[in-house]
């Protein structure tokens, strides 16, 4: 998807509003140290740094090196890598509603374009929470700092891009308006809205795996499929994070975003090309038709679950409601499994099992398609032959690869049938270590291409979609929370669900489905 000429990363200043804070020290700044010891961060790239907290350039850098300590994928950091991009790295303090503020970091931005020939080249990087985001805009817009640009590749020109993080509105209506103030600020090829999960090598390898072999085009449809599942699965709790959690619930935090991603490239029809709006077209077309459960349909296709107090590998943990920032009576769902369709002409029928959840019994990502059986009239005609579907499964993380279960004969005079594994497991396959998925978004930014990034109306149609199961919780009594115990795979009502429409549930874990 990199088309090297045409998205060529350029120098400019990187604005990170909110630079005090946990994703510039343990993922932006790890990102850009990566880059540039690889060299591939733009010559005389500078970054500035903004926020409310007092510090001075220097312990601001000080901060972004223990974070690279902590945090980057190739440790320890060469000190000649580090120094250099040290010497560009700021640190602007401000409010984020002050006009002198703006002021003072515009003049600092004309000195840095001065010092390292960044010739008005902007990058804002919004890492804030999403009620100080307009504030923002507002800010730089009245301090001349936004500039609407029309998307024009021949034309030589700064260029001005704003990236806004996740989560982008918390439902419709709040991302809509969100939206409306970016559109009278900026054309939407200047906006960047960020899905980490995007940038994952395994997942722009779903496009690979499907476009570029010939074997799986065919039977990617509901003649052939018989459900697939989507699971993002976490065993770590709130650590630390649950007064911003309590607030968000796995609905919004992981499932309008993360797991909309990867339905829609496991299910978007080919793309005219790999340009971004051609892929971004064509994600939305399935956004359009999924179906959202509503009525009494929620009620059977909508799990909900809140995990309590229990144990995982010996240690006592908390329930959900003890942890620290979550309201003792708390409603707030840890867990969602739920079942939709895509209304259009090769999904229409298939199953799809959508689920993310907190402190289930380990952390994967992986999306798992069940094909239909063979007709039982040869070998699943045979007395004690328990022939199970084909299912291709792709792992995100962690182990990531890809496998396909199939039917074989064991050796032997006897005709017996076995299901076995083939397995492509990335980490051994290439031994070179795959790059964080941030640098290769940062890398996107700097160049312009925005085919790893959520466009407008693709963020909306995820929210309505979210937006019609929060609205029809709200109608509905909360569940009877807690219901699932710590190092589970989520309610008990969850296997049931998951075995409706499989016919080969693998209990005890009905989330996993592979390996
Ligand atoms: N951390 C991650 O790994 C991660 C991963 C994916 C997405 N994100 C998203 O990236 C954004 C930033 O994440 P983060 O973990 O860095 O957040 P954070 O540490 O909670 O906040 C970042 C900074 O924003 C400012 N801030 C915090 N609360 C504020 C408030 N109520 N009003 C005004 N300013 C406030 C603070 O800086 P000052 O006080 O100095 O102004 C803080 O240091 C969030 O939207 C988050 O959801 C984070």
């Amino acid at each position: 998807m990199f088309e090297a000429d045409r998205y060529r990363p350029e120098r400019g200043v990187i604005v990170v509003f909110g630079a005090s804070g946990d994703l510039t020290q343990r993922k932006l700044v790890p990102a850009l140290y990566n880059l540039a010891d690889q060299g591939l961060l733009p010559e005389g790239t500078a970054l500035v740094g903004y926020g409310r907290s007092p510090l001075t350039d220097e312990a601001f850098r000080e901060r972004l090196r223990d974070g690279l300590d902590r945090h980057s994928r190739s440790r320890p950091a060469r000190a000649a890598v580090w120094d250099g991009l040290a010497r560009r790295c700021f640190y602007q303090q401000g409010a984020y509603d002050d006009p002198e503020a703006y002021g003072r970091l515009k003049a600092r931005l004309e000195d840095l374009d001065e010092q390292f020939g960044t010739a008005g080249n902007r990058i804002f990087y919004l890492a804030v929470p999403p009620d100080v985001v307009a504030p923002i805009l507002r800010g730089l817009s009245a301090a001349g700092l936004l500039e609407r640009q029309r998307p024009c590749p021949d034309e030589e020109g700064c260029f001005l891009r704003v990236v806004f993080e996740k989560p982008f509105g918390r439902d419709l209506d709040s991302a809509r308006r969100l939206d409306s103030v970016i559109d009278r600020l900026l054309d939407e090829s200047q906006v960047f809205r960020m899905d980490h999960y995007l940038g994952k090598e395994t997942v722009q390898n779903i496009s690979v795996l499907r476009f570029a072999n010939s074997i799986f085009e065919h039977i990617w449809n509901a003649a052939s499929v018989r459900s697939v599942r989507v699971t993002v699965a976490e065993k770590l709790g709130m650590e630390g994070r649950g007064g911003y959690f309590d607030s968000t619930g796995i609905l919004r935090d992981i499932l309008q975003n993360h797991v909309l991603q990867l339905l829609t490239l496991m299910t978007m029809e080919p793309p005219a090309s790999l340009a971004a709006d051609a892929i971004r077209d064509e994600k939305v077309k399935v956004l359009r038709c999924l179906r959202a459960p509503r009525g009494k349909e929620l009620v059977r296709s909508v799990i909900r679950g809140q995990y309590g107090r229990g144990a995982i590998d010996g240690a006592e943990l908390p329930a959900y409601r003890e942890e620290e920032g979550v309201a003792p009576d708390s409603d707030t769902e840890t867990f969602v499994g739920l079942r939709a369709y895509i209304d259009n002409w090769r999904w229409a029928g298939v199953p799809f099992y959508l689920s993310a959840g907190k402190r289930l019994a380990e952390t994967l990502t992986q999306v798992a398609i069940e094909f239909k059986e063979v007709p039982g009239v040869l070998f699943g005609a045979m007395e004690g032959v328990e022939l199970k579907p084909n299912r291709l499964t792709l792992r995100i993380q962690p182990d990531e690869g890809v496998s396909l279960r199939f039917a074989t004969k064991v050796p032997g005079l006897r005709l017996d049938l076995r299901d076995v594994e083939m397995d492509f497991p990335y980490g051994s396959a290439f031994p070179a270590a795959s790059p964080e998925a941030y640098e290769r978004l940062l890398l996107d930014v700097m160049g312009g291409n925005s085919a790893l990034f959520a466009r407008r109306d693709e963020v909306e149609l995820a929210w309505q979609f979210a937006t019609g199961i929060l609205d029809g919780w709200q109608e509905q009594p909360p569940p009877d929370f807690p219901n699932y115990a710590p190092g589970t795979w989520g309610p008990i009502s969850t296997e049931m669900f998951f075995a409706e429409h499989t016919r080969y549930a693998d209990a005890p874990n009905p989330l996993k489905a592979g390996r």
